[in-house]
């Protein structure tokens, strides 16, 4: 069950994105599938910077969604400290762009 958790969450979460609490517990049941959670939490800095960190640091930045789309499917560094993040080629575009969303919505 602990395996198949995120999965259903998403299925289940997908057949209601209109409703914003829904689009919570995708995002999140997203970023747990694609294994972002274990180096991010929402609240805490844990090997990468808290995901409320990074929406507070993107605030009204129009051009941030669409640069950080493509720096979390190619990873780097140089923004939060000397570790890099390493690229994430499980996801897909449309996948990075709802993530990022999510990310920059805490
Ligand atoms: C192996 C650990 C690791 C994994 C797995 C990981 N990250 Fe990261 N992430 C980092 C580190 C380290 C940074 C800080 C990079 C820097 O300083 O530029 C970071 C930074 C970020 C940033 C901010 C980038 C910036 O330029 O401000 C976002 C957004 C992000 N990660 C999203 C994700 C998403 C979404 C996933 C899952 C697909 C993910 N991360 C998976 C370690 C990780």
């Amino acid at each position: 069950m602990k395996r198949f958790g995120p999965y259903l969450l998403l299925a289940a979460a997908s057949l209601l994105t209109t409703l914003p609490a829904w689009a919570e517990l995708e995002g999140l049941a997203l970023a747990t599938a694609k294994n972002c959670m274990s180096c991010h939490n929402v609240e805490r800095k844990v090997v990468g910077p808290s995901y409320k960190d990074v929406a507070a640091k993107y605030r009204g930045d129009k051009a941030a969604p669409a640069r950080l789309a493509s720096k979390v499917m190619e990873g780097g560094g140089g923004v939060w400290g000397v570790v890099k993040m390493p690229s994430n080629p499980q996801i897909t575009d449309a996948e990075a762009k709802r993530l990022v969303a999510w990310i920059l919505s805490q």
